[in-house]
């Protein structure tokens, strides 16, 4: 088959070449998008006078045919026509004869492509926010019911203080808050036309390039078509985004499986969002939050494949920049199944508030209250944390907790305890009393869910 560029040569590639040099396989991703270029392309040389009316009634026409065909399934792709940009003319030749040729006067694949991917990520970017918005909606639902269910708060993985469980789910709302202003943020840079750049250097046909861009809905052009044909930097940023949430998903996939292990027992996943094991009869299984943590192994690996691909490329185009397309569609798929699974898991999973309970009554994450109980009282704090963990050593020695012990003891270690210190030991009043902003009271943890469920009632997308 004899190549839509073959003119200047006298040997086609062997097929096994083709097939190295072919992005078919996997940018008839685009063909939605190609055909919308192509509309707006040939409607703007149309009203531009560089085509006749009749001329781009048959090319209108044709595209349709192809739109049709594709929404079907029905485009014989081949890699002998490389990519999904070559495949489609080669099919509007076919459909409407040599007329099908003029489509491509004044551009060039490499602003095609260009403007495809920026077609293509906008809407993703937009669904994605979506998606982040219903993750963030089963936090709130599962948050306000559980203000004043107290549960140990770490660090280092080690019982701390005691925290509202609304509270710590509430840490997750605003990471992903963080993450759908960045993706909401980088459509300014997406919503941008190269469409006329052609292969770099503009081109000598009188086009109109605003009007074209007004025609995809974009809000805005490249202002320097070398620019506008070499730029992946709003690719690398949705990457970059996309890593960053899916960074934060991995991180709250852990405290899931930590969770739902028989060890802790805070929650129980629903079997829907579990599976079992072949072999053990007794196994529930947390796969989809450890796959969701397995699969940012990939995302990241998109994100620093982008910047490597790029970091060596002289302006402008060069075939390299081929190589953006599978690891951008890859996480988009990753992403937006891990987002879906995740409103699904969180929507459905049991908060176990009785081994929570026991969780916190059974620790000393409540020493701090002791401490700066005598604070209170007038003990300079650090001496206060001397006498405290004098006592935590006694209890441990004694295998007994704090509220365990005697007035009589903690009265000889400091003669500012009193009967009242019982109260103040235990962990829903630790929780409660922390009414500094932002923290765990539960004033500020229903303040924090009211700030969040207006975020998501005035939310409207780009
Ligand atoms: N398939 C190519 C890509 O994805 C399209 C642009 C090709 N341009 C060129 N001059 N070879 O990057």
């Amino acid at each position: 088959m004899s190549k839509l560029w073959g003119g200047r040569f006298s040997q086609s590639p062997e097929e096994w070449v083709d097939e190295f040099n072919a992005s078919i396989g996997f940018d008839q991703n685009l063909v939605m998008e190609d055909l919308e270029g192509s509309v707006a392309h040939v409607t703007m040389l149309g009203e531009c006078g560089i085509l006749e009316p009749s001329e781009v009634k048959q090319i209108l026409s044709g595209l349709s045919v192809l739109k049709e065909k594709a929404q079907k399934g029905d485009l014989p792709y081949s890699v002998q026509n490389e990519d999904i940009h070559l495949n489609l003319e080669h099919f509007l030749i076919q459909e409407i004869g040599q007329v099908g040729g003029k489509l491509h006067t004044g551009r060039s694949r490499n602003d095609q492509v260009a403007t495809d991917m920026h077609l293509y990520l906008k809407n993703r970017v937009i669904e994605i926010v979506e998606l982040i918005r219903a993750v963030q909606k089963a936090i709130v639902k599962q948050a306000e019911q559980h203000v004043e269910t107290i549960a140990p708060g770490y660090t280092h993985l080690q019982r701390a203080q005691p925290v509202s469980f609304a509270h710590h789910l509430m840490a997750y709302f605003w990471m992903l808050e963080r993450d759908a202003q960045r993706f909401q943020d980088s459509l300014k840079r997406i919503d941008v036309s190269p469409l006329g750049a052609g292969a770099l250097a503009g081109t000598t046909f009188p086009i109109n390039r605003k009007r074209s861009a007004e025609l995809l809905g974009f809000s805005d052009i490249y202002e320097n078509s070398m620019d506008a044909v070499s730029d992946r930097d709003f690719i690398v940023e949705f990457l970059s985004n996309a890593s960053m949430t899916i960074m934060h998903l991995s991180r709250f996939s852990e405290e899931m499986i930590i969770w739902s292990s028989q060890e802790f027992q805070f929650i129980e996943l629903a079997d829907a969002f579990s599976t079992g094991s072949s072999i053990m009869p007794q196994k529930k299984n947390p796969d989809m939050a450890e796959l969701v943590r397995g699969k940012t192994g990939r995302v990241f690996g998109h994100l620093v494949s982008m910047l490597t691909v790029l970091k060596g490329l002289p302006l402008a185009y060069n075939k390299d920049m081929q190589e953006d397309k599978e690891g951008m569609f890859d996480t988009v798929h990753t992403l937006m199944g891990s987002l879906k699974i995740f409103a699904g898991m969180i929507n459905t999973m049991k908060v176990k508030t009785d081994q929570l309970e026991k969780a916190v009554n059974e620790d000393f994450s409540n020493a701090t209250e002791l401490a700066d109980y005598l604070a209170s009282k007038g003990m300079p704090f650090r001496e206060a944390h001397e006498v405290v963990g004098k006592l935590v050593l006694t209890c441990i020695n004694q295998g007994i907790y704090l509220k365990d012990l005697p007035l009589s003891e903690m009265t000889a270690a400091s003669s500012l305890i009193e009967e009242d210190i019982y109260h103040v030991l235990e962990p829903a009043q630790a929780v409660k009393r922390r009414e500094s902003e932002g923290g765990t009271g539960f004033e500020q943890v229903k303040n924090q869910i009211k700030k969040a469920e207006d975020i998501i009632k005035n939310h409207v997308n780009a």
